[in-house]
């Protein structure tokens, strides 16, 4: 059964969804005592962002260990308990995989910093002699994601100078090398680990980077060396044949990739079940700017027989409600987009506390957490606040303690448990909306022939 071609994934945000212990953090027990709120509201998968072992430098995203459960969420009996109980509850589990880098405390990356040039250590990174007098200038001019170059050179060590080594998100995320077979060993493992525990599948982060083309000279503004090189469908290849030995499992990416051609290449049949969308939630609120992300979408992935998959928001975007214009008209404007996206033709994912109508928070400069704000980037933050559950507990029901990043006062008028009750909210239309998608289904794109 190919479940996840309509199906509804609600992404948690980890840290920001419920805390069960009172640090502050949202955690995994958190998660499990809103499975009934989840039932309720009709969604048919959860997302977890990642949940394994980190610095948090990157609120997870840096990983020292995919096979570990990081204790400020939990361990591995909660991520079992969890699977157990949402599958008791009709939803499955899906969660965040970051194949493209690791953090910098990841035994792999201290290992190489600790080995000599050219070893095997060191290969399983991007490790490159810089330019210019003492090789003080990067290899090249790569911009990371987050801001600046997309080298740091690491101390100098016995043997010399030091080297630079990759990075297209922070320095704490050096970049894997994808020619290396270590790593793909490394990463088949990972995913085989989690799938003997029973996850339904993986939102693959960076899905169309691992692969770059160090040493080319950018030809067209469109030809970005450091994403979308031809290789990367090699590793979805791979871990579409390992997940293939799992009935039911799915390979979601994250595809940063605007060209719809190139864009369908990654749900070729051998390759990931479904690819984010990010069209939609990057168009305005402007009737024919929505109309065509939408059928570049569907013409794309049509073209190659899978099914489409719709996002308005994640926790690395404005929230709709405050992109779609400030105050009633962003909440109308958001209500009315859910809509649109509730009722194409495909998957689609509700980021956490849009269901709520959630504005973005307008934090303090001191309160701000996200790496990229570090970099001097904006910062992802406001869209990452801690949900509102009931207006009268303290931190709203997020927590008992202090919560990680302040929730502003005006989320006690976006409770859930308040919106629950009150037939005109925006969780309301969402119910309604997820329960019409039921009661009508043909939301799927046709199914393709068994093999
Ligand atoms: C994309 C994730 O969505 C984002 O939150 C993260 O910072 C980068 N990838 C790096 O892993």
């Amino acid at each position: 059964m190919q479940w996840w071609r309509d199906a509804v994934f609600y992404q948690v945000y980890v840290p920001s969804f419920t805390d069960s212990d009172g640090d502050g953090i949202g955690d995994l027990q958190g998660i499990r005592g809103r499975l009934g709120y989840l039932e309720l509201l009709g969604v048919d998968a959860l997302w977890l962002s990642p949940i394994y072992a980190s610095p948090m430098v990157d609120n997870g995203y840096d990983i020292t260990d995919h096979r570990a459960v990081d204790p400020v969420w939990g361990d591995l009996d909660a991520v079992d308990e969890l699977i157990a109980d949402a599958h008791a509850h009709g939803i499955r589990v899906t969660v965040d995989l970051v194949p493209n880098h690791t953090s910098d405390q990841h035994p792999w990356f201290r290992a190489a910093l600790a080995s000599p040039t050219g070893s095997p250590e060191r290969d399983r990174y991007h490790f490159r002699p810089g330019q210019g007098v003492g090789g003080a200038e990067p290899p090249n001019s790569w911009r990371s994601v987050f801001g600046g170059s997309a080298w740091t050179r690491e101390p100098a060590r016995d043997e010399g100078p030091g080297e630079w080594f990759l990075h297209l998100f922070s320095p704490a995320q050096p970049d894997l090398n994808w020619t290396n077979l270590e790593v793909w060993a490394d990463l088949d493992k990972t995913l085989r680990f989690w799938l003997d525990r029973g996850v339904d599948g993986f939102r693959i982060d960076a899905a169309h980077g691992m692969c770059k083309q160090l040493d080319a000279t950018p030809t067209s503004s469109d030809d970005d060396p450091r994403f979308d090189q031809d290789d990367v469908h090699d590793v979805h290849r791979m871990i579409r044949a390992t997940l293939d030995h799992y009935p039911e499992r799915v390979a979601i990416g994250a595809v940063g990739v605007r060209n719809a051609a190139r864009f369908a290449r990654y749900v070729r049949q051998d390759e990931l079940h479904l690819a984010v969308d990010t069209q939609l939630a990057a168009s305005r609120f402007d009737a024919e700017e929505v109309r065509a992300a939408i059928e570049d979408c569907l013409n794309a992935v049509g073209s190659v027989g899978a099914a489409a998959s719709w996002l308005l928001s994640d926790h690395d975007v404005s929230r709709p409600a405050s992109r779609y214009g400030a105050g009633p008209v962003g909440t109308a404007r958001a209500r009315a987009m859910a809509l649109v996206q509730l009722a194409l033709p495909g998957a689609a994912y509700l980021y956490n506390g849009d269901e709520l109508g959630l504005p973005d928070a307008d934090l303090p400069d001191e309160a701000r957490r996200d790496a990229v704000w570090h970099h001097g980037e904006d910062s992802r933050d406001g869209c990452r606040v801690p949900q509102p559950w009931e207006a009268d507990l303290p931190a709203y029901g997020f927590t008992t303690g202090e919560p990680w990043l302040p929730i502003p006062d005006d989320y006690a008028l976006l409770g859930a448990a308040e919106q629950l009750e009150d037939t005109g909210s925006t969780l309301s239309l969402y119910r309604r909306a997820l329960e019409l998608r039921r009661e009508h289904p043909g939301f799927a794109a046709p199914p393709l022939p068994g093999p």
